[in-house]
């Protein structure tokens, strides 16, 4: 079926939304053609595919560029485009601008960005104008060098704090909810808060729906993976052992043979 933002709204309730990351054509393709609801390009490709240590770095034209292999490939997922650091927090006309490229030049769905009830009038203004909003609560990524990647929702003032923005962002006009490493009971509570979905990422299995960074979910990356993940399969081990296979090939002469040669 071909997914739309008044569709991810309405499934409040509903069978879960498995939604996924991706950031190039290729993988994006695989996603959608599984059948997933929803494909964030996220600013996360700056700590996956960039290999960067965070994603403070990531910048509008870094954004523009993903955003736009990953459309080329989709046709049932609605796309979502990250809005990386400082691309929406300036002012509320650059904001604006900036997210309009998202979906003018880059052909997202809708856009994404990090914070609760200090954006609630940005993401009225942006509704407003015909730009659909995903919010983002709890661990937030581009705030980590102030607020770090510890698990949300074990201290009164912050548990406070995240229902006010649950609310706040919902009644603003977000069609849904990121919420990142929150705790179990506390992601919950918001869920029933939220008007509109919310999915979850580290924040249990009481969420509207699910996302998972691509990589992670295929086991690109050797090595730990954050609690919260499960791989569903060993692409770096598999690729790793096509790649070492074809070295020998070569090498011995086995590859390229009578069938891959033009006559
Ligand atoms: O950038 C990203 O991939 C995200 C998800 C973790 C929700 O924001």
């Amino acid at each position: 079926m071909s997914w739309t933002v008044k569709k991810i709204r309405e499934s409040k309730g509903k069978t879960p939304l498995a939604t996924i990351t991706a950031y190039d054509a290729i993988t994006a393709r695989m996603a959608d053609e599984a059948g997933v609801a929803l494909i964030l390009v996220g600013d996360s490709l700056g700590t996956t595919a960039l290999g960067l240590e965070t994603t403070v770095p990531v910048t509008m034209a870094v954004m523009l560029h993903h955003t736009t292999a990953v459309r080329r490939s989709v046709k049932n997922a609605i796309v979502v485009a990250d809005m990386p650091f400082l691309s929406y927090q300036i002012n509320d006309d650059d904001a604006i601008r900036n997210a309009g490229r998202l979906l003018q030049e880059a052909g997202a769905d809708a856009v994404k960005l990090e914070g609760g009830t200090i954006r609630a009038g940005l993401i009225r203004r942006m509704v407003d104008n015909g730009i659909p909003v995903m919010a983002h609560l709890g661990v937030l990524p581009q705030s980590v060098k102030a607020s770090g990647y510890a698990a949300k929702g074990r201290i009164e003032d912050e548990i406070k704090k995240l229902k006010e923005d649950a609310v706040a962002v919902a009644e603003a006009g977000a069609f849904s909810t990121v919420l990142e490493c929150i705790t179990p009971d506390l992601a919950a509570e918001l869920t029933a808060l939220s008007a509109v979905p919310t999915i979850g990422i580290g924040s249990g299995n009481a969420c509207d729906g699910q996302i998972i960074v691509i990589a992670d979910l295929l086991g690109m990356i050797e090595g730990p993976v954050p609690k919260f993940v499960r791989k569903y399969a060993e692409f770096a081990q598999t690729g790793k052992a096509a790649i070492l296979s074809y070295i020998a090939d070569v090498q011995s002469r086995a590859y390229p043979d009578e069938s891959h040669t033009y006559k």
